[in-house]
């Protein structure tokens, strides 16, 4: 046989990027591909590992769709999305948080990732750090590692309620840190930083010139209840000042995660240059979504929204004890999203091993700490409490049948 031309290469003919190297895959994606893989051979699996409501998008807002799909408002919009929506949500935010926002400085994205990729393009220089805690959202620092920036990850426990604190902060800033971003509700923990907590964060931050950054994701998704007994409003870190910049996201309290719609607030001085990326990146977010999204604000779509809220709490508040009782260790009571994430030191001493077994001897799918960083990751577990009570009373059952083996 003839030797092949040496102008052509074996494949594969281009090599993959230095930077691909810093980029992980979802280990929860591995039990999801094993999870299918049962469930299509026939065992029963219960998913507790999606991040995401089970709930669809309220029917104004696929009625708001449909509509716009019929008016053909189909086309490109202004990349930074259109005025109505932008209006709509800084009305918000003068509705919920009593905080007056200039819809100038909104921008509406492809879901809050699409945020994020603008957010550290138009702030990350090759070299800069940035804080977040460990555990934390991780996609976030593959964004920041993108843009040929680091991250420095800051152990935090139950001490510290899974959240950085101002001395955390000040303890670990170094020569090339440049901010810090945290998430409040936090994904994998869903624990929140107390406003006096965010305002000596960003106190910090500001003493040494840097950015704060705050996904606020998980907002309308918190369940501690005034004397009344109505769902307290936990503040927007958009009050301390107009530096700090805000993530959000029509994916979770709003329950349209597939729709990929969110926002970034940024100080007025960013906005030309989110613009100008917004441009470049993705031109505009999808404009159907766009219509749908203005249905989300109107009372009777804030009342479905609440009622799930409510629906979420009454999960968490069946599941947190129920895993305790199983040996599951909840320290700190979460206060939001729709996370729990528990130490397994009492059942095993290797997590990813844990999700396995749970996977195969239960029927549960549940995600590694590996996922969220290093910090005793080996020891924790998140699940999701994204399907009903009577759903998560089969889990517990599940579990406990396990456990007893
Ligand atoms: C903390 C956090 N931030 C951002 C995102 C991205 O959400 P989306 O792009 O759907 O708005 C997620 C998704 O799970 C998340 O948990």
């Amino acid at each position: 046989m003839n030797a092949p031309h040496p102008a052509i290469r074996p494949f594969p003919a281009v090599p993959p990027a230095v930077r691909m190297a810093d980029i992980e895959a979802f280990y929860a994606m591995e039990i999801m591909r094993e999870a299918t893989a049962l469930e299509r051979a026939g065992r029963s699996i219960i998913y507790l590992c999606v991040g995401e409501p089970d709930f669809a998008a309220p029917d104004m807002v696929m009625q708001a769709a449909e509509a716009a799909i019929r008016r053909g408002d189909t086309h490109y919009t202004v990349a930074l999305g259109i005025a109505p929506l932008r209006e709509a949500i800084a009305g918000f935010y003068q509705t919920r948080h009593g905080f007056a926002l200039d819809p100038a400085r909104v921008a509406v994205s492809a879901g809050a990732s699409g945020a994020m990729l603008m957010l550290f393009g138009t702030l990350v220089n090759p070299g800069d750090e940035w804080l977040m805690p460990d555990p934390t959202y991780p996609c976030n620092r593959r964004f920041i590692s993108l843009y040929g920036g680091t991250t420095r990850l800051i152990p935090c426990g139950p001490q510290e309620n899974y959240q950085l604190t101002p001395e955390l902060v000040e303890q670990h800033w170094g020569p090339n840190t440049r901010g810090v971003m945290l998430a409040s509700p936090s994904n994998p923990t869903g624990t929140t930083v107390p406003f006096e907590a965010m305002r000596g964060i960003h106190a910090a931050v500001q003493r040494r010139g840097g950015t704060l950054l705050v996904d606020e994701i998980y907002h309308g998704l918190t369940y501690t209840r005034d004397a009344a007994g109505n769902f307290s409003e936990e503040p927007t870190a958009l009050a301390l000042g107009d530096n700090v910049f805000v993530i959000n996201s029509f994916s979770k309290y709003f329950s349209m995660t597939g729709w990929r719609l969110g926002w970034l607030v940024a100080p007025e001085a960013h906005m030309k240059h989110v613009e100008k990326l917004a441009q470049n990146l993705f031109i505009c977010p999808s404009t159907i979504a766009q219509h749908a999204a203005l249905a989300c604000f109107s009372p009777e779509a804030l009342a479905i929204h609440q009622a799930r809220r409510a629906e979420f709490a009454a999960r968490r508040d069946y599941l947190i004890p129920a895993l305790r009782k199983l040996g599951f260790l909840i320290p700190n009571t979460p206060e939001g999203a729709f996370y729990i994430y528990a130490e397994i030191s009492n059942l095993s001493d290797d997590s990813f091993r844990f999700c396995t077994e749970v996977l195969h001897g239960a029927g549960v799918a549940i995600t590694p700490g590996r996922d969220f960083g290093d910090h005793n990751a080996h020891r924790y577990v998140r699940l999701t409490y994204t399907i009903g009570v009577p759903q998560l009373t089969e889990v517990v059952a599940r579990l406990a049948a396990f456990l007893k083996r």
